[in-house]
């Protein structure tokens, strides 16, 4: 495991941890019972919005006890390798499951503006479902532009450009175990 205090940055960019990767793993268990709880042991198809959620999404579903828990995928591309959403949402990989009848969680990494989670929300619509629900890591109002509500998340932040546990700048940093605020000289 990386050590969470002596992180090597690319030149011009400074890194502030903001949560450990104990709490963030105290966070993510507390929401794996909350979700055991409020589904107990109905079917559930828990979707990973690719690839920022995908260390989010590993460690939340192992923490939810339901044995009809089913995992699926899902890929949207907003960023274009900056820090600034483009506005400009694609499905690059669309869910391959049979969700008819079960209860259906979004696990993103972070809304934002909401541009990316509004635009899928607008298009899917499944028929015959028990529910739709949105659980994000971090829910960052400051920027928010579109009305997403998000029912579940670990952490609320108003501003920051973060990186670590997924989430990425320009690709890199995703693999890190705790979460930083980037700066860019
Ligand atoms: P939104 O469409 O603006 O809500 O942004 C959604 C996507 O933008 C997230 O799934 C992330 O991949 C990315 N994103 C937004 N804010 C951050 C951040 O602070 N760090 C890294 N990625 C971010
Ligand atoms: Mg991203």
């Amino acid at each position: 495991m990386i050590d969470d205090k002596i992180i090597q940055t690319m030149p011009g960019e400074s890194l502030t941890q903001i949560f450990s990767a104990e709490e963030i793993a105290k966070r993510v268990s507390d929401l794996g019972h909350i979700l055991t709880s409020d589904y107990a042991h109905e079917p559930l198809v828990c979707i990973c919005v690719l690839g920022g959620a995908v260390v989010f999404f590993s460690d939340l579903v192992r923490s939810i006890r339901n044995p009809r828990l089913e995992f699926d995928f899902l890929r949207l591309s907003s960023y274009n390798k900056s820090d600034e959403s483009s506005g400009n949402v694609t499905v690059k990989q669309w869910i391959s499951s049979d969700l008819t009848d079960k209860h259906i969680l979004l696990v993103e990494d972070i809304i934002d503006s909401g541009c990316s989670m509004h635009f899928f929300l607008e298009k899917f619509h499944p028929e015959n479902v028990r529910s739709v629900r949105l659980a994000a890591l971090i829910d960052k109002k400051e920027r928010r532009q579109y009305p997403v509500h998000v029912d579940y998340s670990c952490f609320n932040l108003d501003k920051g450009f973060l990186v670590g546990y997924g989430l990425d700048y320009a690709e890199r940093y995703r693999h890190l175990p705790a979460i930083y605020e980037l700066k860019i000289a």
